[in-house]
Formats: structure tokens, sequence, C-alpha cells
């Protein structure tokens, strides 16, 4: 195989491709870096693969040395360059890693140069995507989670692994996120850096999840909201400038750049924290899924089977977003979420308008692959203006920076926020 030269790691000249590195670490999983590595090429990207010796005992360097725009990489002394570490890493644009075994996540969260790929991911300052691949049994286990917490705390996009048919039969979380799904971060990651700083000065509150309403001290009505985009949203608004607070009934890790969550758990506990919240607020985002009925009574101990079925009574809850709409400051953006299963943007037209929202994000729920509990969505964006904006199957991170989009469109000139804030995470329940 013809040996990569110095000269190919030189920073490339203006408006040539921009250059992505594509590690490639030792699982099953490997296979499907392939046609990862394909699309990227054919997204017309530069494309550099970086494997490690295990990714070689899984699939064939000469299958990425085909395709990629570069030969393959491998090792620290295997180069012609003294320092092909700090190179790569320098100019690269974004280096995404899949799979990214629990290895490679651990060497990486502690700070450990063991190989030509780890040396990359700490020498770069461009965007870094993991995308984490393994048993479930290894993906649950609290190490794994930790440092991928580490990671996602200094920045780093972690494309989740999706449920399905592991090595050696097994099923379950783990399975490496398809490869147009992995495509669709890189190319909107390369889009946004340097991300648009368009909502800097701008206090942004976002609620996420579905609410719990109890019914005894143990059992409680709530819905399939995950959450996850709302804490896209939050995410995106902070990568963007904003100061972010984050309404939450769901524990995740805090997207980075988040500076206040708030830990609620019934529509009540939310109503009051997002209307406290509102009152010095720019932007509202109602991702929340609230219960829209609760029990009248909580039963003060746990309702035994001895008793008989319950009889529920339920009594509505507040519209928060329609309160919002209500109380709205001047200047104010506020945008509501519809799930649907059927009439789908006739039901979330009409609540656009009974809710006095300036946008309203549509989802049919019922879609493959979109909504609840999904990495992805597909939305359609409804504007109080009459305005429509499409967004097909992507990343929930990319749906949140179209949402985002027609926010900033919408939004008065001059920052309208209360005075600029610390930027240190807090928390509090
Ligand atoms: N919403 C809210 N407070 C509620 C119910 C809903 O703030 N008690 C918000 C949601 O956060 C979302 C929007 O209203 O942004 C639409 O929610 P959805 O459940 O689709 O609408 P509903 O008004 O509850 O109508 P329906 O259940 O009849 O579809």
């Amino acid at each position: 195989m013809e040996e990569p030269t110095a000269s190919s790691v030189v920073p490339p000249p203006p408006g040539a491709a921009r250059r992505v590195v594509l590690g490639v670490t030792g699982g099953i999983a490997a296979y499907k870096a392939v046609e990862l590595c394909r699309r990227l090429v054919d997204a017309g990207l530069h494309v550099v693969p970086v494997l490690t010796e295990d990714a070689t005992r899984f699939v064939g360097e000469v299958t990425f040395s085909a395709l990629a725009s570069e030969p393959v990489r491998r090792s620290l002394w295997h180069e012609p360059d003294p320092i092909p570490h700090t190179r790569l890493g320098q100019t690269a644009d974004l280096v995404v890693v899949a799979p990214a075994t629990a290895r490679f996540l651990g060497t990486y969260a502690a700070g450990i140069s063991d190989g030509l790929l780890t040396a990359t991911v700490l020498a770069t300052r461009a965007p870094v995507v993991v995308c984490p691949a393994m048993h479930t049994e290894m993906w649950e286990h609290p190490a794994v989670q930790d440092n991928l917490a580490v990671l996602r705390r200094r920045g780093v996009h972690v494309v989740e692994p999706a449920e399905g048919r592991l090595a050696g039969g097994d099923r379950g979380a783990g399975r490496l996120a398809e490869p147009a799904v992995i495509a669709e971060v890189v190319l909107g990651l390369l889009q946004r850096h340097p991300t648009p700083q368009d909502l800097t000065g701008r206090r942004v509150v976002v609620s996420a999840g579905g609410t719990r309403e109890p019914i005894d001290p143990v059992r409680f009505i709530t819905n399939r909201s995950s959450g996850k985009q709302g804490y896209a949203l939050a995410e995106a608004a902070a990568a963007r400038g904003a100061s972010v607070v984050l309404v939450t009934t769901v524990q995740r890790p805090v997207p980075p750049g988040v500076h206040e969550v708030v830990a609620v758990d019934t529509a009540a506990a939310m109503e009051a924290a997002v209307l406290g919240q509102a009152a010095t607020a720019d932007v509202v985002v109602m991702a929340a899924a609230v219960a829209d009925f609760r029990p009248v009574q909580v039963a003060p101990r746990k309702l035994s089977k001895s008793d008989g079925p319950p009889q529920l009574v339920l009594e509505p809850t507040v519209d928060i977003l329609a309160e919002l709409g209500r109380r709205r400051r001047r200047g104010q953006v506020l945008v509501g979420f519809a799930a649907e299963t059927h009439q789908v943007e006739t039901r979330a037209a009409a609540k656009l308008r009974s809710k006095g929202v300036d946008l309203m994000v549509v989802n049919d729920v019922s879609a493959p692959a979109a909504g609840f509990e999904h990495d992805t969505n597909a939305v359609v964006v409804l504007g109080a203006d009459g305005s429509r904006r499409e967004v097909p199957l992507t990343s929930k991170r990319q749906v949140a920076d179209a949402v985002l989009d027609s926010v900033v469109d919408r939004l008065p000139a001059g920052a309208a926020g209360g005075p600029a804030r610390d930027q240190q995470p807090r928390s509090r329940s």
C-alpha cells in the first residue's frame, strides 16, 4: 500500500474540501464505518481514515483506503511525518469516531494518548463526534456512562447508539447509530462551525420530558416523552450563546453550556417553574409533554390490590403554554410542540392559534424514527405569520437548530433579556 506522505497532512488551501478525520476503533460495527466513509466522501468532504490496530481485525484497511480521500493511517510510528498526531488534529475541521468502543471512550475521557487516534482527538480543537457501539451491559455500565458524561461536559458530541441486534445474536441498546444519522450530525456540525452566536445575550427557557402525576406514593400517570428533543434544544441554544434554563422532568447529562437546570415532576411544578422563569425570558420553548389531567386525590398510602380497582377521578391541569401566551412579555418568542397522530397539521395549526404562540413544531409521532424516545425526528415548523418549514428526518440536534433559526428570525433586534448571569452550571430541584 502506498505510504501517506508528510505533505498530505499540511493545512489545506483556502476553499479546499473540509477535512474530516474518521476514527475507527475495534468493534464489530466497524463495517458500518465503511458506509459512513462513503457518505462523507459523497458529501464532498476530504476524509482521512484513522484505524486502531483492533479495528483492522474487523475491517480491511484496503477497503477504507479505496473509498477515503487518503490512505489509512493507524500508527504513530509508521508515518514519515514525525508528528502526525498533532498535524491530523490541527488540520481537521472535525473528527468523528465510529464505532467508539468503551476502551476508546475511557482512554479519551482520561486524556491518555496511547495511539494515533487518541493522540489526534487530544490534539484537535475541531469538534469531535463519538458514536459509541458496544454490548448493552457495557453501554449501561456506570464507568462508560461516567466517561461519556465527562466527554459531553467538555463539548464532545455524542451520537447515541440505537437499540437492535448486537454481535452474537443479542438484542438491546448499544448498536451503532445508522451511518446516515451520523453523516447528518457531521454535516450539520460542519455547517454550523464556527457556531453562529446569534442568541448571545438572550435568556432562553426550555422545558423537557413528560410530567408525572401521582396516584399514590409509588404510582403515577405519565407519557412516553424522553426529553431528548428538549435537551437538544437547550444544548443548541447554549452553543449559540444563549443563557439557558432547562426545566426538566428527566435526568440526563446536563448539555454543555446550559447554566441552570430546574428539576420538576408534576405539571403543577412545571407550571410554577416555567412561569417564574418566563418572566425574564426572551424565548420560551415548551418541548415538555405536560399532562392534561391529574388525579384529584393522591392516596397517602400505597393502594392495595385487595382494595379493588381504584376509581381515578381526574381534573385538568393548567395549560402552561396558553398561560405563557396570555402573559407574554413584549418581544418574547413562544414556541410550542404538538405531538400528533392524526390530522397532524390541522390540529397543530389550531393549537398555534388558540395558545397564542409564534411557532408550533409539529411532530407526527406515528411516523417511523420520529418523535418519542428516538434520537431522530422529522418536524414541520408552523409560524403564526403563516410560514411553514419542513425539517426532514434528521438528528434531534439538527431539528433544534432549525427551530432556533426560526426563533432568531422573530426576535427583535438587541438583547432584551435580564442582566448577564454567571455561566457556571447550577442545579436545583
Ligand atoms: N402544553 C402545556 N400545558 C399543558 C398541556 C400542553 O404547556 N397542560 C403545551 C405542550 O408543552 C406543547 C403544547 O402545549 O408545547 C401542545 O401540547 P399538546 O399535548 O399537543 O396539546 P394539548 O393542548 O394538550 O391538546 P391535545 O391533548 O388535545 O392534543
